[in-house]
């Protein structure tokens, strides 16, 4: 991808669906035979994954422009190496095959840039259901005779489990008895995914609190739900409008999703103008630094935390940024330096020093949110940047380049698009 940087961004772009709620949503559906319907599902890459792991469990599965139907009336308990192996997310099809199957065999995920990515609160909830867990040959394989509900603690070292929530939600629903889960994640995602659950049938109270209470029943129904917008992606968007924009609208969207972004953009000197579905973002006058520590939500989003740190690179004085969820995730800071941006990184908090005029360089995208970064701070860079391993925005956003462009921006693809 080449940015040509230096044009001024301008208009409204309109807002894809979650990823992160779409995932484990279709996850959702190996619960029932029934004919379940999915609607603004973004076309992405990791979800063309998940799709193809349904296929490959013996799904029937439509897609016809963002409307996903699945019908999972004969399934399979094991999931193959060669697909799961391309996604960390598909760890949440565990809960719902053990949930209905009471089986499920997947590879575990391995590495991951951003850090190390373990899955043991998951698989210790599991447990406390009444599964066995073995990990033998690279796969994990969760069995129960039966699932008896159980109080679940999912509060990790660095806060609650996102997944993990969806995971043991899952599982739980139908389990014999009630499950709670103390130290859940809140995420709008978590939210999103107990409604679909509640759609089909589903016992479940507490959700958006950190104790959610699932009564089991015996069998869980089809359900048609329309996926909330992606607040990581309005968010970019925000940022790109901040770093290079006059006057910016992200539309379709859940304004009060973004309240830790949008008190740090304000506190930064950007006006902002919230609407029931919209945020117009303005840029006036002089800006400032910020002092930002990510935290689970309503706190400020890891992944938003690599294009704030592009962002802060290009605002004059010196700014923090503190990374809680997960300490490692900082493989941008070293493709913002190849651009001229003035960083420290000190364990988990970068010290980030505003630079007159970031310039373009070739750089590499590590891994999603690490290349939404590079792009936002091309966007403000003197001369072309050209951004390689692009294939990993193609994972969470739906068209950025197209997006960008409609507003003004001058971004190239020099290969093309990944077709799904
Ligand atoms: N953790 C554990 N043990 C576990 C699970 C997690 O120690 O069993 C730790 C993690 O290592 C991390 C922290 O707990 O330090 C939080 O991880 P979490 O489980 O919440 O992450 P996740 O559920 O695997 C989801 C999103 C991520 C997002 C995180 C945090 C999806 C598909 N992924 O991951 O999104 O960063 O929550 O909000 O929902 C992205 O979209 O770019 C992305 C990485």
């Amino acid at each position: 991808m080449i940015v040509h940087g230096g044009r001024t961004l301008q208009g409204e772009v309109f807002i894809s669906g979650s990823k992160n709620s779409a995932l484990p949503i279709l996850a959702a559906t190996l619960l029932t035979r029934d004919h379940c319907i999915i609607e603004n599902v973004p076309d992405l890459s990791d979800i063309h994954y998940m799709l193809t792991i349904l296929s490959m469990l013996g799904c029937e599965v439509e897609r016809a422009s963002g409307v996903v139907q699945v019908k999972a009336s004969h399934i399979k308990t094991e999931a193959p190496y060669e697909i799961v192996r391309k996604m960390r997310a598909s760890v949440c099809i565990l809960g719902p095959l053990l949930g209905r199957e009471h089986a499920a065999t997947v590879s575990l995920p391995g590495g991951c840039v951003i850090g190390d990515r373990p899955i043991d609160l998951h698989l210790r909830g599991f447990e406390e259901l009444g599964a066995t867990v073995q990990v033998k040959g690279g796969d994990i394989h969760v069995l129960a005779s039966h699932l008896q509900g159980a109080t679940i603690n999912l509060r990790g070292k660095y806060g609650p489990t996102v997944l993990g929530t969806g995971n043991i939600m899952m599982a739980a629903v139908l389990a014999d008895g009630m499950t709670v889960i103390e130290g859940a994640a809140e995420e709008p995602e978590v939210i999103d995914l107990a409604e679909v659950l509640m759609k089909m049938g589903a016992k479940i109270h507490g959700v958006g609190t950190s104790r959610i209470v699932i009564e089991g029943v015996k069998e869980l129904h089809g359900f048609t739900h329309t996926v909330i917008p992606d607040r990581i992606e309005a968010g970019t968007f925000l940022i790109a409008g901040a770093i290079a924009g006059k006057k910016l609208t992200v539309r379709h969207i859940i304004p009060k999703h973004l309240d830790a972004l949008l008190r740090a953009l304000q506190e930064a000197g950007f006006d902002l103008t919230s609407k029931k579905e919209s945020i117009t973002i303005t840029s006036n006058g002089p800006k400032k630094p910020l002092h930002i520590e990510t935290l689970p939500f309503p706190g400020f989003a890891t992944d938003l935390q690599a294009q704030l740190c592009a962002m802060l690179s290009t605002i004059e004085g010196v700014s923090t940024m503190t990374e809680h969820i997960f300490p490692q995730r900082f493989m941008h800071l070293a493709e913002l330096k190849r651009m001229g941006a003035n960083i420290e990184l000190n364990g988990a908090t970068a010290t980030i020093i505003g630079v007159h005029q970031l310039s373009g360089a070739p750089v590499m995208a590590s891994d999603l949110r690490a290349s939404a970064a590079l792009v936002l701070a091309a966007l403000a860079a003197d001369g072309p940047t050209e951004i390689s391993r692009v294939y990993h925005i193609d994972r969470g956003y739906e068209g950025i380049d197209k997006k960008l462009n409609k507003l003004g921006a001058r971004i190239e693809r020099v290969s093309p698009d990944i077709s799904f």
